[in-house]
């Protein structure tokens, strides 16, 4: 038994894509088929990640094309998100990192941009988006208060242009709105104007962005990972924050049924004093160990331990952070912390690789028939 594409396609025509009232060829959603004897298999690519519906298409067009095939075809469907398929604005970014907490003020955004200069420093391409509508503070960490980006037509379509600086290509809410304004955004209107830095953007080709989240987990952010093709999660934690309920809340969130992003670790901020001249001394002013025990208790890692240094907050204030000078003991902290990022954003790649192999292996998609 052998079918042709032209037989399959017609087939797929059939198959609804509700959401846009359209089928799944002329949406362009039918991607990487291939046939081997009686062995079908493709991908239906979805605008977005963890989109609602695909289960459902994807059991109609397994529904659709045995009843068009006959029961002795093997059919075997992936479904990724554009960005996974490396199509859409975001088609070029591989991996996006979201910085997270439970509690306000524990560091995120400080982390967010001494993380995005030390990966860039690996020689990585980098973005950097300031998601966090209730005080962004990139433009003032990368000094660049009271900038615009810039804007180009594309496709009949006007672009923004995210700002480089340090090496890295950077996009905040803070941008485009008054300071004190950002609080009284509704839900709805902040997620669109983030949708529009996201995909409104030329961002090109990236190895990591990193998403500077607003504090908290509310309904914004569950809008925000929901929405987006978030690669994995790093939650920022102090360690007299370990009134362990608030970065549990964290965590929970992440593991969500409609959300399922990976966390990649936990960063312990502000573990202890340090004299930026004296690093070898340290005082566990709030105390010891939070960090590594919050990591244990929900099975992750603890990426890495940031002292309270002077020049931490000095850096980004004045809008140079820290990690851009390799002479100080805190460049060296934030390398160690992207080294392990790193690392673990590619294991949970392969596994996601090896968890997709699985998906389409015809003899593996017979046996649950
Ligand atoms: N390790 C550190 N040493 C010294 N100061 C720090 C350190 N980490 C953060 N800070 C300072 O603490 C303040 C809060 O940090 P930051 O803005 O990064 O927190 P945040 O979690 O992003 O806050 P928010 O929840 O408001 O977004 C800032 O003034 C920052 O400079
Ligand atoms: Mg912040």
């Amino acid at each position: 038994m052998s079918f042709t594409k032209e037989q399959i396609i017609e087939s797929l025509k059939k198959v609804l894509y509700f959401p846009k009232g359209t089928n799944v060829v002329d949406l362009d959603m039918v991607d990487r088929l291939e046939i081997e004897g009686n062995k079908v298999s493709l991908a239906l690519i979805y605008p977005q990640a963890n989109d609602k519906n695909a289960h459902i298409v994807k059991d109609a067009a397994e529904r659709t094309l045995k009843s068009d095939l006959g029961e002795g075809a093997e059919i075997s469907i992936d479904t990724l998100s554009e960005q996974e398929a490396g199509r859409g604005p975001l088609g070029k970014v591989k991996n996006i990192i979201a910085i997270a907490s439970g509690k306000g003020g524990v560091g995120k955004s400080t982390v967010a941009s001494n993380l995005a200069i030390a990966l860039a420093k690996t020689g990585a391409k980098v973005g950097l988006l300031d998601a966090d509508i209730y005080g962004p503070s990139m433009p003032i960490m990368f000094g660049l208060n009271g900038e615009r980006p810039g804007a180009k037509e594309e496709n009949g379509k006007t672009k923004i242009i995210p700002i480089e600086k340090y090496g890295i290509k950077m996009l905040s809410i803070g941008f485009f709105i008054e300071a004190n304004k950002a609080l009284m955004w509704r839900g709805s209107m902040a997620s669109n104007a983030l949708g529009q830095l996201f995909n409104d953007a030329i961002w090109g080709e990236l190895d990591y962005m990193v998403l500077d989240l607003p504090p908290g987990t509310g309904d914004i952010h569950l809008t925000l990972v929901q929405g987006f093709p978030v690669t994995g999660a790093i939650i920022v934690t102090t360690p007299q924050n370990v009134a362990l309920a608030d970065v549990r809340k964290a965590a929970d969130m992440f593991k969500n049924d409609s959300i399922k992003v990976p966390l990649l670790g936990f960063i312990e901020n502000m573990s202890y004093f340090s004299p930026e001249d004296a690093p070898e001394k340290k005082y566990h002013i709030f105390g010891q160990g939070g960090g590594q025990l919050v990591a244990n208790e929900l099975n992750s890692e603890l990426l890495g331990s940031i002292p309270i240094v002077e020049a931490i907050a000095e850096t980004g204030d004045s809008g140079v952070p820290i990690a851009l000078d390799d002479t100080t003991a805190s460049a060296a902290i934030f390398k160690g912390i992207a080294e392990k990022v790193i690392s673990n954003v590619n294991k949970r790649n392969i596994e996601l690789e090896a968890t997709r192999i699985v998906q389409i292996d015809p003899n593996a998609n017979c046996s649950t028939d």
